[in-house]
């Protein structure tokens, strides 16, 4: 196990209600509040009221609109909004596209140049408005971490930055608040927890055993309530269950001591970059791929630990075996919860592969558990279509 700091930052109030306690969360860090959301999801399902009736006595400016894969534009708009209005705090009610929108937001709030360049360089970034966070959607952790993933469409450029700053100071974790997620939403989600949780879940570092049965208990969670969810919309334990979930898959807690680079999160930015596809959808279809093509003599002890742990696969069946069926109920599970499972299905053709390849390389896959060039990448992109 390597050495860590462990230093997770975030207040979390979690459960039922807990919508209560934002007005005092809030009202503790200014009087004034830049609160941002997206569509209109919040607006039907009752939440905008709710939060409204916290924020009575404090001065709200509102950024509603946030695009799921948020775009720049809308982080110029929030930064230029809170320098406009003296914003003290920035509120995000929504999923990961919301939340990360705000932190871009909130340090680019007072910075003097363009917000992109924080994306780009993150050594820019100087102070940092806190970011109270209401979660909706239970997919990405960034309720908890300290990443942002923007878009650019100008450029075709989808990129994640990462800092401490950037982690929220509160963040309100209601279950019941994802009642009214789309079934489509709920699979995605699910589908992008399992992919956090599998991209530390495969490092090569001797001993971390606590992190890796840490992570083989938050995949079955996943598997266990995923599908529930999808069936069940109001089933709370199910809803509870992923929620958690998706905070301590991405909070540090399963990476800290391994620190492996991802590899499929940069494979699936290009994806959404060029083709704005929901992100849980792209990073499902190409996982099963990612694990066949790196399936080897060098890494089939992990799969068995995979497969025996979290799929229950007979331990005494012949490695290989283990491994192929452990990568088959992983697909399986994806598609079950009706995820489409093919590049053609959401709109990918051959068109951009070898670009998407080329920065899908350098921008991460290049330094993941097994090193990918753009040749390994565009076959495993060409193995999805
Ligand atoms: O915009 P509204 O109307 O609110 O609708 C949203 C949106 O259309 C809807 N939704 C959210 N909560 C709802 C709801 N609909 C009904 N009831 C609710 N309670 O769901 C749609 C998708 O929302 P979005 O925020 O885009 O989804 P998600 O949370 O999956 O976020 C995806 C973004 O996060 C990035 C992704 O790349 C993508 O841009 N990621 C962020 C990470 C991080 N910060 O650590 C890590 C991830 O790997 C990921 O890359
Ligand atoms: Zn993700």
């Amino acid at each position: 196990m390597k050495n860590f700091k462990y230093d997770i930052p975030t207040k979390v109030h979690f459960g039922k209600g807990k919508i209560s306690v934002l007005g005092k969360e809030v009202s503790a860090l200014g009087k004034s509040v830049l609160f941002v959301y997206g569509g209109s999801s919040i607006k039907k399902n009752g939440i905008y009221d709710q939060v409204m009736k916290q924020l009575d006595s404090m001065n709200v400016i509102e950024l509603s609109g946030v695009e799921p894969n948020p775009k720049i534009e809308s982080a110029r708009k929030g930064a230029q909004l809170c320098r406009e209005n003296n914003i003290d705090v920035v509120l995000a009610v929504g999923g990961g596209s919301v939340i990360d929108c705000s932190k871009l937001i909130a340090a680019a709030a007072s910075y003097e140049g363009d917000a992109w360049d924080l994306v780009l360089d993150t050594s820019k970034i100087g102070n940092v408005l806190p970011i109270v966070s209401v979660l909706t959607l239970s997919a990405t952790g960034s309720e908890m971490d300290g990443f942002a993933v923007i878009s650019n469409m100008e450029t075709n450029d989808k990129l994640g930055m990462g800092s401490y700053k950037l982690k929220p100071t509160v963040s309100i974790l209601d279950p019941e608040y994802t009642y009214t997620v789309s079934a489509y939403q709920t699979a995605a989600g699910t589908a992008d927890i399992m992919s956090h949780i599998l991209e530390s879940y495969f490092h090569k570092e001797d001993g971390a055993y606590i992190q890796d049965r840490f992570a083989e208990s938050l995949l079955k969670t996943c598997i266990k309530y995923g599908i529930m969810a999808i069936e069940e919309p109001e089933n709370y334990e199910a809803r509870a269950n992923l929620m958690w979930a998706s905070s301590l898959a991405i909070n540090g807690l399963i990476s800290y001591g391994t620190d492996e680079g991802w590899t499929v999160h940069p494979m699936e930015h290009e994806l959404s970059a060029y083709y704005d596809i929901t992100h849980g959808v792209g990073l499902a279809l190409l996982t099963p791929h990612w694990m066949e093509y790196v399936l080897s003599e060098d890494t089939v002890d992990k799969f068995v630990e995979y497969g025996v742990n979290v799929w229950n696969i007979d331990s005494s069946l012949e490695k290989y075996s283990i491994a192929k069926e452990a990568i088959e109920k992983t697909a399986d599970y994806f598609r079950k919860m009706g995820i489409p499972m093919t590049l053609h299905e959401v709109g990918i053709g051959e068109e951009n592969l070898e670009i998407m390849a080329e920065n899908a390389s350098k921008r991460g896959a290049k330094y993941g558990y097994v090193s990918l060039s753009k040749e390994d990448v565009l076959k495993i992109y060409k193995s999805a279509l």
